[in-house]
C-alpha cells in the first residue's frame, strides 16, 4: 500500500505492508531507532511518538493509519546541538541511566507541557503514567520535567500531508478497507467477513501476541461520521470513534456524566486513552472493561448500524458471555446514546486496579442513585466489572437499596454484604474471588457512604 506522511517535517512517500506497525517502518524502513519496542503491547511507552500532535504507541498502530498525518519521533525533538528543553533537564538532573525508556518519556513528557506547560507534580505522574522506566526511578525524571516546564519549545511541525485514502497494492497480504463514508463502511462490512479495527488498542497487541492478522480488516478510525460528542437537552450521542481523551477532554461529559468521565481517565494511560475509543471497548466486551459498566449505569443505549437500518440496544443487554455481545456480522456499533440524568442523581465510578495507571480492573464499580425529598434512595443502579463473564447487575443489592432510607443504620455494611455474597467471581491472576467479593462490597459501601 502506498501511503504519505510527514515524519519529522519531512515528506514520506511509503509503500508499505498496511498491517505492519508504525513503530517497525520507522525503525527498520526509515532508520528511525530512537523509538524503542519494549512489551510491544502498549503498556510500556517506550515506543511512543506524536501523531498529529498527540501521544500515541507507535506498536500499536497499523502504518496504514499513519497515512495522511504528521509523525513526530525522538530524532524530530531535538539534537545533540539542538536539544529540547527536556533533554537538556533530562540530562541536567540525571533521569536517564540505561536510556532504553528515555525516548518514550521524553515524547511523553513534551506532550504533556505542550498541552499543560505548568503542570503539577500529579498532572506530571498522570502523564507519564504509560511510560516505564526500570533504572532511573522516577523522582528524576519528575523533576527534569519541572525543570523544563514553561520554557518556550517551537514542537516540530506536524502538517497533515497527501490527500485521499491510501493506494492499496495488488499483492497486499490483507485487504485493508478504508471507507471515508459510513455507507460505504456498511457496504463493505456486508460484503463478507472482515474485522473492524477502531485505535488498535485491542488488536494490534492480539496481533503481535500471534493472533492471525485476518484477510479483510475494515478502518473505522477514519469515519468522521463515528466520532464526536453530542449533546441536546434529551442526551448525548457519542461516536463510536470517540476517543478516551475526547471524553476527558470534554466539559460537558465532566459536568453531565461524571461516572463516565471518571471511567473515561482510569482507562490505561494518555497514550491509550488517545487511540482507544468507545465503541472498542464495547464491542471487545471483555468483563473488566472500564467504560462498559460506566455506560450501562448511566442507562446507555448502544446504536448498531447495518445496510438494514438501525437498532438499539441497552448496554445492560447488549453482552451474551464471556467476550460475547449482540453485534451481528453485518454490523457495527455507530455510537452509543446516554440520556440525561436527572440533577439531582449521584453518580460515581471506582476502580481496583494493581496500581492507578495502566492495570486492568480487578474489581470495577459503576453506580448511580438519587435520594429523594424524604431521604429515600432512588433509581438505585449498580454495575461491577471483572466480577462476573460480563457486566454484573447486582439486582439483589439494587432491590433492597431501592426505597430504603440513607441514613438508615449499617445500610452500608449491610449492601456490601449483599453485593458480596450475589457475585460468584472466579480466581484468576489478577485477583481471588474472595478478594472480589470483599472489594466489591468496599465499593458498594463507599458509595453509599459517599
Ligand atoms: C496498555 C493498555 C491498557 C489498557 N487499559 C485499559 C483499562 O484500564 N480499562 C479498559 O477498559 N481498557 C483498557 N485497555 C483496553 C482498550 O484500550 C480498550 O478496550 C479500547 O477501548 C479498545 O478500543 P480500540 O478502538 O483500540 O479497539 P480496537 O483494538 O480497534 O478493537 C477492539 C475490538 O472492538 C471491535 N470494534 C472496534 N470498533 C468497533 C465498532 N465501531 N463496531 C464494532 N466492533 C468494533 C474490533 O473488531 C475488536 O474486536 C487497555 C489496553 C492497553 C493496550
Ligand atoms: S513497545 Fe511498549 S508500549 Fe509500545
Ligand atoms: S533509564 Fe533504563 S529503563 Fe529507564
Amino acid at each position: 500500500m502506498k501511503i504519505v506522511c510527514t515524519v519529522n517535517g519531512q515528506r514520506r512517500e511509503l509503500d508499505v505492508r498496511p498491517m505492519r506497525r508504525l513503530l517497525d517502518v520507522l525503525r527498520e524502513d526509515l532508520g528511525l531507532t530512537g523509538t524503542k519496542e519494549g512489551c510491544g503491547e502498549g503498556e510500556c511507552g517506550a515506543c511512543a511518538v506524536h501523531v498529529d500532535g498527540r501521544l500515541m504507541n507507535a506498536c500499536q498502530m497499523p502504518v496504514f493509519q499513519a497515512h495522511g498525518r504528521g509523525i513526530v519521533t525522538i530524532e524530530g525533538l531535538g539534537d545533540r546541538d539542538h536539544p529540547d528543553p527536556l533533554q537538556a533537564a533530562f540530562v541536567e538532573t540525571g533521569g536517564v541511566q540505561c536510556g532504553f525508556c528515555t525516548p518514550g518519556l521524553l515524547m511523553a513528557s513534551r506532550a504533556l507541557l505542550n498541552a499543560s506547560p505548568q503542570p503539577t507534580e500529579t498532572e506530571i505522574r498522570e502523564g507519564l503514567a504509560g511510560n516505564l522506566c526500570r533504572c532511573t526511578g522516577y523522582g528524576r525524571v519528575i523533576e527534569a520535567v519541572q525543570l523544563a516546564a514553561g520554557v518556550p519549545v517551537v514542537d516540530a511541525p506536524a502538517p497533515v500531508d497527501g490527500s485521499g485514502l491510501p493506494v492499496p497494492a495488488p499483492d497486499d497480504a490483507v485487504h485493508v478497507l478504508i471507507p471515508d463514508r459510513l455507507d460505504q463502511a456498511l457496504a463493505d462490512r456486508a460484503a463478507g467477513p472482515c474485522t473492524i479495527l477502531a485505535g488498535g488498542t485491542d488488536l494490534m497487541a492480539a496481533f503481535n501476541a500471534g493472533l492471525p492478522v485476518p484477510d479483510r480488516v475494515l478502518d473505522v478510525s477514519c469515519l468522521q461520521e463515528l466520532r464526536g460528542i453530542e449533546v441536546t437537552a434529551a442526551g448525548v450521542r457519542i461516536g463510536s470513534a470517540t476517543s478516551y481523551s475526547d471524553l476527558i477532554d470534554s466539559p460537558d461529559v465532566t459536568r453531565i456524566w461524571p461516572a463516565m468521565a471518571e471511567a473515561a481517565r482510569l482507562v490505561g494511560a494518555p497514550a491509550v486513552q488517545n487511540m482507544g475509543t468507545v465503541g472498542g471497548n464495547l464491542a471487545n466486551a471483555s468483563p473488566g472493561a472500564d467504560l462498559v459498566p460506566a455506560l450501562a449505569a448511566l442507562a446507555g443505549v448502544v446504536v448498531l448500524v447495518s445496510r438494514q437500518g438501525e437498532r438499539r440496544v441497552p448496554v445492560t443487554e447488549f453482552y451474551r458471555g464471556y467476550r460475547d455481545c449482540d453485534c451481528r456480522p453485518d454490523e457495527l456499533i455507530a455510537a452509543v446514546d446516554l440520556p440525561t440524568p436527572a440533577p439531582d442523581l449521584r453518580q460515581a465510578f471506582f476502580k481496583a486496579g494493581t496500581r492507578r495507571a495502566q492495570s486492568i480492573a480487578r474489581v470495577n464499580l459503576a453506580a448511580c442513585a438519587r435520594i429523594d425529598g424524604q431521604g429515600s434512595l432512588r433509581d438505585v443502579r449498580l454495575v461491577a466489572g471483572s466480577v462476573a463473564p460480563t457486566i454484573a447487575l447486582l439486582p439483589r443489592t439494587t432491590a433492597w437499596l431501592e426505597g430504603r432510607a440513607i441514613s438508615a443504620p449499617n445500610l452500608a455494611d449491610e449492601a456490601a454484604a449483599l453485593a458480596a455474597d450475589e457475585i460468584t467471581p472466579i480466581d484468576d491472576v489478577r485477583a481471588s474471588a474472595a478478594y472480589r467479593r470483599t472489594v466489591l462490597g468496599n465499593l458498594v459501601a463507599r458509595f453509599l457512604r459517599g
